[in-house]
């Protein structure tokens, strides 16, 4: 089996960085060309160097890391250090990272990679707001057709919202983006809360994490620990929920996954429900499908994937 070439444009975040761990932890199925940083649950400066820090915890410090956009395409930034802390990484006490920052723009990046690696062999990966994604589209057309796949975290249909009672953060931060994203026509896999809320770090799974002695073992078990908080307060469920993970498991396990392949709009305009993925899981309209939306997953299976092969960094 030859590894499938992605590229994974990120806000660090603690879940972004158990999803990045867990790329970079399976070599035989995922090649990671590179990591792009977007502006989300903390300010890109913070998400660039985050993104830094998880490759270096995980010894991989070749892969290139490249800083993007620092604001959404037509709105003022929303971010997330409610939950995230300050950092966007609290919990573990990690070191600075001392890798660079590769020179260049993370959106140049994705426009060079998708023209120099063959068309329909690289797949994007995006675990916050849409910007970086939808500003490649907008900046050089031609690179759409050459997308093999989008596997995205964002958005919710029977969860409704996080930020707001109607939207999913990742896709309220940067609605127009979502919105060229989803119209694009390249084939696109949803992540949804509707799953992401399945996916939840219980005291034993958490505990298997910390017993693999190691240092990514005890950093994601610290990480956990710290991002449960506010679920376990907001939604009274039992521990943190990995939502970007599920983008990069989906990549080597989709047997762990099932959904439906509908039709998905992106609100912009309403003040009251900006950000919401309007998602015909009911298939009432005549809207043509563009996403395959996901609805639910085996846990157990997922996490002892995910245990097995963080034991491995
Ligand atoms: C998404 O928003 C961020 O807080 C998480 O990293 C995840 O990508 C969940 O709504
Ligand atoms: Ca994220």
């Amino acid at each position: 089996m030859t590894a499938r070439k992605i590229i994974i444009d990120t806000d660090p975040g603690q879940d972004d960085a158990v999803a990045i761990l867990l790329a970079l932890a399976s070599p035989e199925e995922i090649e990671v060309l590179g990591i792009t940083a977007v502006a989300g649950n903390v300010p890109l400066p913070l998400t660039q160097k985050n993104a830094r820090i998880v490759c270096e915890l995980a010894g991989k410090t070749d892969v290139p890391v490249y800083a993007g956009c620092d604001v959404p395409l037509s709105r003022k930034l929303v971010t997330a250090e409610h939950v995230h802390g300050k950092t966007g990484l609290d919990g573990p006490v990690l070191p600075d990272p001392s890798m660079p920052l590769t020179d260049g723009h993370a959106v140049d990046f994705i426009i060079h990679t998708l023209r120099a690696q063959d068309a329909g062999t690289v797949t994007l990966c995006p675990l916050g707001p849409l910007t970086n994604i939808a500003t490649a589209f907008q900046k050089a057309p031609d690179i759409v057709d050459r997308v093999q796949e989008i596997v995205l975290m964002g958005g919710a249909y029977f969860q409704v919202g996080n930020i707001t009672p109607a939207a999913e953060f990742n896709i309220y931060v940067d609605p127009e983006a979502a919105e060229i994203t989803f119209k694009s026509g390249v084939p696109i896999v949803v992540m949804p809360l509707d799953v992401t809320h399945k996916a939840l770090v219980t005291k034993p799974r958490n505990d298997a994490f910390r017993a693999l002695g190691t240092k990514v073992g005890i950093a994601v078990a610290e990480m956990t620990d710290f991002f449960e908080r506010f679920d376990k307060e907001k939604y009274g469920s039992v521990g943190a929920p990995l939502h970007d993970p599920c983008v990069t498991a989906y990549l080597i396990r989709p047997d762990l996954f099932t959904g439906r392949h509908i039709n998905v709009e992106i609100e912009t305009q309403s003040e009251l429900t900006l950000g919401m993925t309007v998602a015909d899981w009911w298939r009432v309209t005549d809207r043509a499908p563009n996403a395959m939306f996901m609805g639910d997953l085996d846990a157990d299976g997922f996490f002892a994937l995910l245990t097995e092969r963080l034991a491995h960094l």
